[in-house]
């Protein structure tokens, strides 16, 4: 079978790590028997500068006729004075809204040859951490109005926040799928004793609530999930929570693993079609050195295979490759300890590569 992949490389290390990632695409399309077609386009920083803007329409079509998206990260220094609606951060705003990707999932899982960047003391991690973040993408206080005033106290920042009923129960009933396929125990991440678009979010997830009886279900306000996360990691599976509360939470819950460059995400919506990117950015700093860690953007191609493409058996197989690279103690250099031997990003990707083929 062909599937049609949309590939962003995007900026800084973005060109580096997504090399590697379709190398490993290609190799487990050779093991498995199916061909994936790459589509390369432009958005971020890139983009500005061959475009004038962060996303042009092209590259959205592009998405859109794809089954779908992959991509590196965007933005660097080298654009930071350009107007705030043409950063290169717009772009990802403009391709989760133009793709209608309201679902973002984080995984946070840490890798048992690895524990020892945990910043979290090992009696309180107990044996190991995995937990999924679904965080709503598309709605909450970011797509909302905003503007200065003058108000009594002189000038004045607003923003609007904003959730509907249908866009909490459509990420809702994702949280509640997603615990089902996973261990059964969800928590909803709110604000409800203080905000209205909280207690909208709740009353909403316990009507949800009574379609999955089999799911343990238990509400908690932000500011205790957040002390939680630190104070008793292994209490959480799937936690579902809006856009603002699940970006702040999904990094706290990433840096419990201690290494930003070995967590994939997705992007997700009503369709097959999904993005999928590492949660780290361009980093600017190591861009073009040849030393950025390629796992997390090769973890979002198997989580490409199984959310997009439904290939179960193909994206185990990259993962056990990457699980493998790493209890055979090959390291980058953001992994490795001192005195370690430290693979470049294209070394790295080969060994993965060649555990896929077996
Ligand atoms: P960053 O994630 O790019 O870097 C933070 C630190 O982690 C740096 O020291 C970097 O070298 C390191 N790091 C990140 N990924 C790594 C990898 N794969 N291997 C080894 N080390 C890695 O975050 P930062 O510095 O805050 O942002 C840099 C730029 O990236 C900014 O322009 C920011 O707006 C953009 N950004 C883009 C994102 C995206 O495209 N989704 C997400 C986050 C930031
Ligand atoms: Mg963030």
């Amino acid at each position: 079978m062909q599937y049609n992949i949309a590939v962003i490389k995007g900026d800084g290390i973005g060109p580096e790590i997504v090399t590697e990632a379709m190398k490993a695409l290609e190799v487990v399309g050779e093991k498995f028997g199916h061909t994936f077609q790459f589509t390369e386009c432009y958005a971020g920083g890139n983009a500005i500068d061959k475009y004038g803007i962060p996303l042009p329409q092209e590259t959205l079509d592009i998405c859109k006729a794809s089954d779908s998206v992959l991509l590196g990260a965007v933005g660097g220094p080298k654009w930071d004075s350009v107007p705030s609606d043409k950063r290169p951060e717009r772009a990802l705003l403009g391709l989760r809204s133009g793709l209608g990707l309201f679902v973002n999932l984080r995984p946070a899982q840490m890798h048992a040859a690895l524990a020892e960047a945990c910043p979290i003391k090992p009696e309180i991690i107990g044996d190991g951490f995995d937990i999924l973040v679904c965080r709503e993408l598309t709605g909450d206080v970011y797509f909302g109005k905003r503007g200065r005033r003058e108000s009594e106290l002189g000038e004045t920042g607003w923003d609007d926040m904003n959730y509907s009923v249908t866009e909490v129960e459509r990420i809702g009933r994702r949280g509640f799928d997603m615990a089902m396929k996973r261990g059964k125990k969800l928590v909803s991440v709110d604000k409800a004793n203080v905000l209205e678009t909280s207690r909208v979010w709740r009353e909403t997830m316990h009507k949800l609530r009574e379609e999955y009886p089999e799911v343990e279900y238990q509400d908690m306000y932000v500011d205790n999930a957040a002390m939680q996360l630190v104070r008793n990691p292994g209490q959480f599976d799937v936690i579902v929570t809006g856009n603002l509360f699940g970006d702040i939470l999904s990094d706290e819950a990433s840096m419990i693993t201690g290494s930003i460059g070995m967590l994939p995400s997705a992007s997700i919506g009503e369709s097959k079609l999904g993005m999928y990117e590492p949660i780290h950015g361009s980093a600017p700093d190591i861009a073009g050195k040849g030393i950025a860690n390629p796992i997390a953007t090769i973890l979002s191609c198997a989580m490409m295979l199984r959310y997009s493409f439904g290939l179960g058996e193909e994206a185990d197989c990259i993962e056990a490759a990457v699980e493998k690279a790493l209890n055979d103690g090959h390291r980058t250099a953001d992994i490795a300890k001192e005195g370690e031997k430290v693979l470049s990003t294209s070394e790295m990707g080969a060994i993965i590569c060649a555990n896929i083929r077996g």
